[in-house]
């Protein structure tokens, strides 16, 4: 992170410890005097949304865990208890539950907005493929947490998609049975899949600090994706002028959870999953949690398993060769007018196809769900590299102060940096 050497605490116990740990000057480097692109918008606070929600996660979760109990007979029971006996156990589990739906919206509003601004690119390449991999880790996480209420989508979501990986020629089975610990989705597979619940939030905490690690190195971009040129004009310092809008931006999205929590708890659920798992009765239809729509979509458009799954797991994986497949010098979406009629498109067809994965897979749904597919990978794979090549961007401003301060603007006269407080860097 930034140099912290301009850090001196003010107490004597202060600087004993400081000199020897400076993590004071660590944090002070990174969230105090950190200079912060002064034109970031609301788009921006979503980062510290997640962080928000990534602790809250771990929190009720540890919390759920003292209750539950992962034993299949048990299991069903111990939400139950949850909800009923536990003091503000109901709370707890609904602000877990619905915490999920929101980390969820919260990070697909964070990965669309670097996809609009080009926050991918050169040199953001590695931050950009740390949080493809916590969106994996996510995925992972919130698959497994589903299962544990040990309800009907639990036991059948954890069945098919545990399944998908027999599609795998020569040793999908043996893989399959490795994964479920036994010959069907049961006890151990319960107990390893509450394990490794448990387990991965730490890991994407670990994975976030590397990705706030390698932002804090190439400096955050900004809607206008020109970077820094003049610290003292172009930047604020991250408190208070970034700490206030992340924490307005955290508000607004509170009361959007709380409201959820309070007033809907049970709306972006499954009502199946509060009938206790029966394995020898399917449901009529299987559907994951709605944030794996789209992707439970393309799964089911391929008609061949193997390659559905290949389809599944290469829409992901895609994200992590974004920064390569847009060929564009530019970088934001702002002085991009081709490129930005195709996000818009790009952001229409996810959310056709998260429609298509909740109907069932019949008639119509199965060919608009084959289109959208193919136009999903053709966007990363045709349309990016060629918009890149041939469009024309509009007009870029010299700088950031340039293109959002009245001519080029005097930062001493509107409060920036230099206005605030003497430069600390280069
Ligand atoms: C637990 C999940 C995540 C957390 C806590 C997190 C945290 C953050 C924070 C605090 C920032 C700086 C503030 C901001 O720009 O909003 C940031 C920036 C960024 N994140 Fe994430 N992130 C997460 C997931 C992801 C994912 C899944 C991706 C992409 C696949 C991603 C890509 C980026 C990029 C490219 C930036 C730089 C943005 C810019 O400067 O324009 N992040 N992240």
């Amino acid at each position: 992170m930034s140099s912290n050497a301009t850090y001196i605490p003010k107490s004597a116990l202060g600087r004993w410890f400081e000199s020897r740990l400076p993590v004071m000057g660590l944090i002070h480097s990174s969230f105090i005097d950190y200079p912060t692109p002064r034109n970031l918008n609301y788009w921006w606070t979503f980062g510290g949304i997640l962080s928000f929600m990534l602790g809250a996660q771990i929190l009720t979760g540890i919390v759920l865990a003292m209750h539950y109990t992962p034993e299949t007979s048990l299991a069903f029971g111990s939400i139950e208890h949850i909800m009923r006996d536990v003091n503000y156990g109901w709370l707890i589990r609904f602000l877990h539950s619905n915490g999920a739906s929101m980390f969820f919206i919260a990070v697909y509003i964070h990965i669309f907005r670097g996809m609009y601004y080009g926050s991918y690119k050169s040199p953001r390449e590695v931050l950009w493929i740390l949080g493809v991999i916590i969106l994996l880790l996510m995925m992972a996480t919130a698959f497994m947490g589903y299962v544990l209420p040990w309800g009907q989508m639990s036991f059948w979501g954890a069945k098919v998609i545990t399944s998908l990986f027999g599609a795998i020629p020569a040793i999908g089975q043996a893989i399959t049975t490795w994964l479920w610990g036994g010959y069907s989705v049961d006890d151990p597979t319960l107990n390893r899949f509450f394990s490794l619940h448990y387990l991965l939030p730490f890991m994407i905490a670990g994975v976030v600090v590397l990705h706030v690690w390698a932002l804090h190195v190439v400096g955050q971009n900004n809607p206008t994706g020109i970077e820094v040129k003049n610290i003292d004009k172009d930047t604020v310092r991250f408190t208070p002028y970034a700490t206030a809008k992340d924490a307005v931006g955290l508000a607004c999205f509170l009361i959007f959870y709380m409201w959820f929590v309070f007033y809907i708890p049970d709306f972006l659920g499954h009502a199946d999953n509060y009938v206790e798992a029966n394995p020898l009765q399917t449901p009529p239809h299987i559907v994951p949690e709605w944030y794996f729509l789209p992707f439970y979509a393309i799964l089911r458009a391929i008609p061949s398993k193997l390659l559905g799954v290949v389809a599944l797991f290469g829409s992901i994986a895609v994200l992590a060769f974004l920064p390569w497949l847009d060929t564009s010098l530019v970088r934001s979406g702002r002085f991009r007018p081709v490129f930005r009629v195709f996000f818009w498109v790009f952001v229409a067809v996810a959310v056709g196809l998260g429609y298509l994965g909740s109907k069932p897979p019949e008639g119509g749904y199965v060919i608009a769900a084959r289109l959208l597919t193919v136009y999903y990978f053709a966007h990363f794979f045709i349309i990016l590299p060629i918009v890149g090549w041939l469009e024309t961007p509009l007009p870029i401003p010299a700088s950031i102060a340039e293109a959002v301060l009245p001519q080029g603007g005097s930062a001493a006269t509107i409060g920036g940096r230099a206005a605030a407080e003497p430069s600390t860097k280069g």
